[in-house]
């Protein structure tokens, strides 16, 4: 975390999967919102021209790319969002590069396309979510929160604001509020507080069920919790 001359904290966030739809629209909306970007990708020269593109699209942002293995290097935050075929492997790879005190956002879901399946089905994962499935695989020390998963790529990336909660699971009350006061910079959203990373199981199968909204009525279907106070 970094400090500019107004005082204000800038977060770095790395964007595992950034070259990405999910990863792309977040580089915009967090971009856009003052954090500085690091794109990672199984390559880094493509996520070095992600960074470029972005730079170009947003003058007043910051935006680099890096290999996946060393997004953690690079950030205070390390969002992961990947196709849930390539979701172990990836984790493992960058697992290394992450220190005690830094905090994952997994935004993967479990879709059935990683096995030919349809998208408006999931696949069940023996840890019980993909985010249970990180939480195996990180060192100890790094925090864990699973979001976003309702959200749509396609209205992130538009300037307007989103109107949408953000759904966050995970074990502790400051891994939760950490990735809240991050995502809330982003115009539009309230996230709302799910309870233990174990529901996860429950917010990542909604994403099938948007999708298939989404088919049905042509749009891009989001979720707002009601009887909440309005933020
Ligand atoms: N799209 C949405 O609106 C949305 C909304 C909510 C949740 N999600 C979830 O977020 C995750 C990312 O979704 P997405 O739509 O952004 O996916 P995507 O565009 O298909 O892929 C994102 C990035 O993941 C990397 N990747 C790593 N392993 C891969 C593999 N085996 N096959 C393909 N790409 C691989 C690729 O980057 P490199 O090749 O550069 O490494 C790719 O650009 C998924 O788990 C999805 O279910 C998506």
């Amino acid at each position: 975390m970094t400090v500019s001359a107004s005082g204000i904290q800038i977060a770095r966030v790395a964007i595992v999967g950034g070259t990405g739809a999910l990863g792309l629209g977040l580089a915009t909306a967090l971009g856009r919102a003052g954090c500085e970007i690091v794109i990672a990708s199984r390559s880094a020269e493509r996520a070095c021209h992600t960074a470029d593109e972005l730079a170009k699209s947003i003058p007043d942002g910051r935006f680099e790319g890096v290999a996946n293995a060393e997004a953690g290097m690079h950030a205070d935050v390390v969002i992961v969002s990947v196709p849930f075929a390539g979701h172990a492997e990836i984790v493992r790879a960058m697992a290394a590069g992450l220190q005690p005190g830094q905090l994952v956002i997994d935004t993967t879901v479990p879709l059935a396309p990683a096995v030919g399946g349809k998208a408006t089905r999931v696949l069940g994962v023996w840890q019980g979510s993909a985010a249970q499935q990180t939480a195996e695989l990180l060192p100890p020390g790094v925090h864990l929160v699973a979001a976003l998963h309702t959200v749509s790529a396609a209205l992130l990336a538009r300037p307007e604001p989103l109107a949408q909660d953000v759904l966050v699971c995970g074990d502790t009350k400051a891994a939760k509020g950490r990735a809240t006061e991050l995502l809330e910079r982003i115009p539009g959203v309230r996230c709302v507080d799910c309870g233990r990373l174990e529901q996860s199981r429950i917010t990542e199968q909604i994403t099938a069920l948007l999708i298939g909204i989404n088919i049905r009525y042509k749009t891009h279907a989001g979720l707002r919790i009601t009887g909440l106070q309005a933020s």
